[in-house]
């Protein structure tokens, strides 16, 4: 981690921590603030599925990404009533897939979750000017150092191994796209912290997405993460449709009813 973002994340953990001094039931961790309710991070449900989210990246919770994963797993529950299969773009560990498949009993449905990623990184290739000069290579580099990016698929296979149709996915997007053999999509994660292949894969899979389905962005509103906004803004504009921001820094498209592909 570099000197400056070291600092940035020292800062924000003392922020929060004062704030759940001065108000013990806030929820301030993860770039947010808020008072408003988060029970849900009391429900024995998900708590399982946020426990094996944790078991993926190795047992410690270095994340502290609740609220995120309750949009996810919310999503994920929607999804799983339409017809489809799963697709998550930007896998790394494996921490909000292996939630969902723990909160959905992932063996009991007939569907296949696609899971791709490098499984090393970004791929500079499709790095952008902005991004490059937001210092998107320079972050990469420092995660795959501190292992915040694993760097290998050895350990992400032996972490899905519970379940036989997870479908691990190795290398970069858009070039892996092909290999996705589902025709229809009920939900679709995009998390690759980077614009290129993520509107990539979404334009790839737009006319395979079932209407209702829910498409989460990770990275659309995050702190530092401008160029992704911008490019899902203008691809959401071109289907006529709006991307909603979510505090979380997350953004979320549902695929409308006869959207033309
Ligand atoms: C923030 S992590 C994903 C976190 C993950 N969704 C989770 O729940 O823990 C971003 C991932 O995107 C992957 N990635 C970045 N660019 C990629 C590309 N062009 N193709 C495939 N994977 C990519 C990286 O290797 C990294 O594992």
């Amino acid at each position: 981690m570099g000197a400056l973002s070291a600092t940035r994340r020292g800062i924000a953990r003392s922020l929060y921590a004062l704030v759940r001094t001065a108000a013990p039931a806030a929820y301030a961790q993860d770039g947010m603030i808020s008072v408003h309710s988060h029970a849900f991070m009391q429900e024995p449900a998900f708590q399982r599925a946020y426990a094996r989210g944790v078991k993926a990246i190795g047992g410690t919770d270095t994340y502290q990404w609740h609220w995120r994963i309750h949009i996810g797993l919310w999503a994920a529950a929607i999804a799983a009533r339409l017809p489809g299969d799963f697709v998550e773009c930007g896998v790394n560990r494996g921490f909000l897939s292996s939630a969902i498949m723990e909160y959905l009993a992932w063996n009991s449905l007939d569907r296949d979750f696609y899971l791709l990623d490098t499984f090393a990184g970004l791929d500079g290739r499709y790095i952008s000017e902005s991004e490059r000069g937001g210092g998107a290579m320079h972050r990469n580099a420092e995660h795959l150092q501190s292992g915040f990016y694993v760097d290998g698929v050895d350990e992400v296979r032996a972490n899905f191994d519970e379940w036989p149709r997870a479908r691990i996915i190795v290398g970069p997007v858009p070039d892996t796209l092909g290999q996705v053999s589902a025709t229809r999509v009920a939900y679709l994660h995009l998390d690759m912290n980077n614009a290129t292949p993520e509107v990539a894969a979404l334009s790839y899979f737009w006319s395979r997405l079932v209407a209702g389905a829910p498409v989460l962005l990770d990275d659309y509103a995050y702190l530092g993460y401008t160029p992704q906004k911008l490019a899902m803004d203008e691809f959401a504009n071109s289907h006529g449709i709006s991307v909603c921001s979510l505090p979380t820094g997350q953004g979320l498209i549902i695929k409308p009813p006869a959207s033309s592909p």
